[in-house]
């Protein structure tokens, strides 16, 4: 299974609208898609058409042990996409674990075990509660997933705006990293603090950790700005730019008010494109659809003009980010990580205080680096 964390400490870049219309565009081409929410915005569960506050058991259960994953999974109206939904208890996680010995490997050890279960393949009853919208009632009706646990393609992991104790979570169940990248003024701001996080845990906590890539969203062809922040990302981290880029499209931003992903919103529409065509480059299946934002894009909807710094003349005015070489070992696959020393700025001291540590430096809006 492909474990895929969505991070970006920022807030509101795409991190959600990503995981969720990457897993359904994952899952039309035939892929079973498991979506873990593990922000107590509980955005991606919302958006999901599930409700937070009638949810009995969610992934903050699964967090505090005993209750097992196959009993938070829920199906959606999506075939081949489940959720695991976020309750705003998450909110309260952090602090009621910050002594529990191992506490960055909760999630990893639920799915552990998880995997464990459905590799034996013993049928095992999913709740009654796993079935929403047209699927409520299904189980035990016959319909094959409702008796045995499923193993996934893909686990992604929508991440909140932080780098506290649950991104560090999800980073360690992870083996891919997606950076979510809005191509807007600051947008690098914050990027080495992000690397460097992912450097940290792949050292320390999870080996097998690589970076997948960085896709451009909100991106605007038509602005000098789009095109400076990219341009900037190529030079410092070309080999971790997607070729897809997510163009702004009002659709992806009406779709989670209706409890849609955007193919079953607006199946016609850029936003579908766009995410198709990413969920085609990561299954490496196809090349990403002509068009489907992958370049300029002359007739989109929206504010056209130039955003926030762009007259400043600099798209990000970010610090240095990571070398190339320690770039390239990061994007490495497992068992590079012998070379990786403690370079790129190992200002941490030891695994157990990662999570404390970017809990106290980054917020929802930090701007740090
Ligand atoms: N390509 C797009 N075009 C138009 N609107 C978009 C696009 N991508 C995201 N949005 C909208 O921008 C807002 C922020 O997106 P989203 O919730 O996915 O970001 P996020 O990084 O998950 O935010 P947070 O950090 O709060 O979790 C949402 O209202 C979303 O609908
Ligand atoms: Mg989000």
């Amino acid at each position: 299974m492909r474990r895929i964390a969505i991070i970006n400490q920022k807030g509101g870049v795409g991190k959600t609208t990503t995981a969720v219309n990457l897993g359904a565009g994952l899952a039309a081409l035939g892929k079973s898609v498991l979506l873990l929410d593990l922000d107590a915005q509980s955005n991606l569960t919302l958006h999901l058409d599930v409700d937070p506050s009638r949810v009995e058991r969610s992934v903050y259960d699964v967090l505090r042990g005993g209750t097992g994953i196959e009993a938070v999974i829920r199906k959606t109206s999506t075939p081949g996409l489940y959720v695991l939904p976020a309750h705003i208890d998450l909110a309260g996680a952090e602090s009621e674990m910050s002594n529990e010995v191992g506490r960055e490997t909760l999630l990893r050890d639920a799915l552990e075990a998880y995997a464990a279960k459905t590799g034996r393949g013993a049928p095992v009853a999913m709740p009654r509660d796993a079935f929403v919208g047209s699927d409520a009632g299904a189980a035990g009706s016959g319909d094959g997933d409702a008796l045995v646990l499923r193993s996934f393609d893909y686990l992604i992991l929508d991440c909140p705006p932080s780098l506290g104790f649950l991104s560090i979570n999800g980073l360690t169940a992870a083996n891919e990293v997606l950076i979510p990248l809005q191509t807007q003024f600051f947008a690098l701001q914050g990027m080495t603090k992000l690397l460097d996080v992912v450097r940290l845990v792949r050292k320390r906590l999870n080996p097998s950790l690589r970076l997948l890539g960085i896709v451009p969203c909100l991106y605007d062809a038509r602005t000098k700005l789009s095109q400076e922040v990219i341009d900037e990302v190529a030079s410092h981290l070309g080999n971790l730019l997607l070729k897809t880029r997510i163009r702004p499209n009002v659709k992806l931003a009406e779709a989670p008010s209706h409890g849609k992903t955007i193919f079953e919103y607006a199946p016609e529409s850029r936003g579908a494109l766009d995410y198709m065509s990413l969920a085609r480059e990561i299954a490496g299946e196809l090349e990403p659809a002509p068009g489907g934002g992958l370049a300029a894009n002359e007739e989109e909807e929206g504010d056209h003009a130039p955003i926030g710094g762009a007259a400043r003349g600099s798209a990000s005015a970010s610090p240095p980010l990571l070398s190339h070489s320690e770039v390239k070992l990061l994007a490495a696959p497992p068992g590079a990580e012998a070379e990786d020393g403690e370079g790129a700025g190992g200002a941490h001291d030891s695994a157990a205080t990662i999570a404390s540590e970017d809990a106290r430096k980054s917020s929802p809006t930090s701007r740090g680096s």
